[in-house]
């Protein structure tokens, strides 16, 4: 419910019953020729999933607009409330590439790349994380909710109790939360820690990342746990953490793995200029036996050397030839400015030449990478076209990937290689799941998969489908927002859970 009133005497603020809180808005700009701006959806899952809820309860999205320096007042779009959050280039270098991407994003995902601690990141995420609560508690209306959104926003919870007591917070963690012996290394583990503990429910993607937190609690702050509760105490005694709100009460931490809107890629899959695609893309890739794929951001948690390390070594040793097979790799730019990333692109790229130069032939390349993004429309044609999917990330918070490969496959053909260490491979176990860091391993899966009968294929894709058609990101919205009532039971809390349901 849309609401002039004011809290606290600001009385020109619109207030909502439902707020979203993400680093990024749920729309990209896009300029048109004569200069005008537009905004767009982005094509994101949580969209998707948070879309019905907004409209049925009125909501507003706070994000940035994913350009520095830029001012853009409130403004609703498609039937969204938009509030954008300004960053200035300082604070896109400090929080956004520093603290968020070079600090928690390399150490939640096991130090696969060395975190690096810096001070300055660290209070620019203070900062910046105070500015988003600000927002926060001057958009949510009178006992609303306010549910957050991944690792950028940690301290959120926190300060936005400490401004409204009155709100129910709820926080989702889209990444991995790392084992204890590796988060202590944090300079700030502790702060971390109470600003998540400001929220009511704090969701993970696994069970084990759950754990994890609630390990990092106990140990921190030697508070009991009983089974997925945290029991606060009153605060201001000695040890206890400081998480915003005065009076004692329960967080709860779970795991609501996320999932896809199903239903958007297999409308697709059934489009015959989609279908059409992808039998063109396979033409144009000379028709070969087998064509694997590759879709990832182009990031170091992925596992893409690795993929390439198995599939060079199969071609050397002559158990897959490159006039009967070809690997695409699409591969997103992504953090471009972050140095771990720009040494990862030049790695990816030395590799991609050796293997095309030792193994490609004048008609067949035996990698065909290409470094862009693509609209969801041409996402599907190539999983129509390719016979194996390559999920082999070395630590992955779900991976969506794999489970739009799955939506996507209505033929109930295709086979999916997944890494034991991608979240979607805890309810995805029909697929092929492989320990990506052993490339003999990886080698007899593709193997395996290049090779599977028809019959295993169908039963094997039909199970994996009818999971992830199930368990939709529709159903983890609702099971979020349900938890998240019974946390604390408030009225917008209930509506909200309620709302959800309705609309299923
Ligand atoms: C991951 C994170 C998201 C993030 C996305 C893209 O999926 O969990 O929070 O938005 O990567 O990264 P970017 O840095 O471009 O927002």
């Amino acid at each position: 419910m849309r609401k002039g009133c004011g809290i606290d005497g600001d009385d020109q603020q619109e207030r909502f019953d439902f707020v979203v809180v993400s680093n990024r808005l749920p729309v990209d700009r896009e300029i048109a020729h004569d200069g005008t701006a537009r905004w767009k959806p982005s094509p994101g899952g949580l969209v998707t999933a948070l879309e019905p809820v907004m409209r049925t309860n009125d909501g507003a999205w706070i994000g940035w607009s994913g350009t520095a320096g830029d001012e853009v007042e409130p403004f609703t779009t498609d039937g969204m409330h938009l509030v954008p959050v300004t960053l200035s280039e300082d604070d896109v270098r400090d929080y956004y590439e520093g603290f968020s991407n070079d600090t928690i994003w390399p150490l939640y995902h096991d130090v696969i790349a060395p975190p690096k601690y810096q001070r300055d990141w660290w209070d620019a995420y203070v900062r910046v994380n105070e500015r988003f609560a600000e927002r926060a508690a001057a958009t949510a209306a009178e006992g609303g909710t306010v549910w957050v959104q991944d690792y950028q926003l940690q301290l959120v919870p926190r300060m936005l109790r400490e401004r409204r007591e009155d709100l129910t917070i709820g926080f989702f963690n889209h990444i991995p939360f790392p084992a204890y012996g590796l988060y202590s290394q944090l300079p700030w583990r502790s702060q971390i820690i109470e600003g998540l503990l400001g929220a009511d429910l704090i969701g993970f993607q696994r069970r084990a990342d759950a754990g994890n937190f609630l390990r990092a609690v106990r140990r921190l702050f030697r508070l009991p746990t009983v089974h997925n509760r945290v029991e606060l105490p009153p605060q201001g005694e000695g040890r206890w953490p400081n998480s915003g709100g005065a009076r004692p009460r329960a967080v709860v931490a779970r795991h609501f793995p996320i999932s896809i809107d199903a239903r958007a890629y297999i409308d697709l899959a059934h489009r015959a200029d989609v279908r059409a695609r992808a039998q063109q893309i396979r033409h144009d890739l000379g028709d070969p036996g087998t064509i694997m794929l590759g879709v990832d951001r182009l990031d170091y948690t992925k596992g893409i050397g690795h993929r390439f390390a198995a599939y060079a070594e199969l071609l050397a040793e002559g158990k897959l030839d490159v006039n009967d097979t070809v690997l695409v790799q699409v591969a997103s730019p992504s953090r471009e400015r972050v140095e771990s990333y720009k040494a990862l692109r030049d790695e990816i790229e030395l590799t991609v030449g050796r293997v095309n130069g030792d193994y490609g032939t004048i008609r067949h390349s035996a990698i065909n990478y290409l470094h862009h993004g693509y609209p969801r429309e041409e996402m599907v044609a190539l999983f129509l076209a390719a016979d194996i999917m390559l999920v082999t990330a070395l630590r992955d918070g779900m991976n969506l990937v794999a489970k739009e490969y799955v939506a996507t496959r209505v033929d109930d053909d295709g086979v999916l290689v997944l890494s034991e260490f991608a979240g979607a491979a805890d309810e995805m176990q029909q697929a092929l799941l492989v320990n990506p860091h052993d490339i003999e391993g990886l080698k007899r899966a593709i193997l395996a998969a290049v090779h599977m009968p028809r019959g295993e294929r169908r039963q094997r894709m039909r199970s994996l489908r009818t999971r992830v058609i199930e368990h939709d990101v529709e159903r983890w919205s609702q099971d979020f927002l349900t938890a998240l009532a019974e946390a604390r039971p408030s009225d917008s809390a209930r509506q909200l859970a309620a709302g959800d349901q309705d609309q299923r």
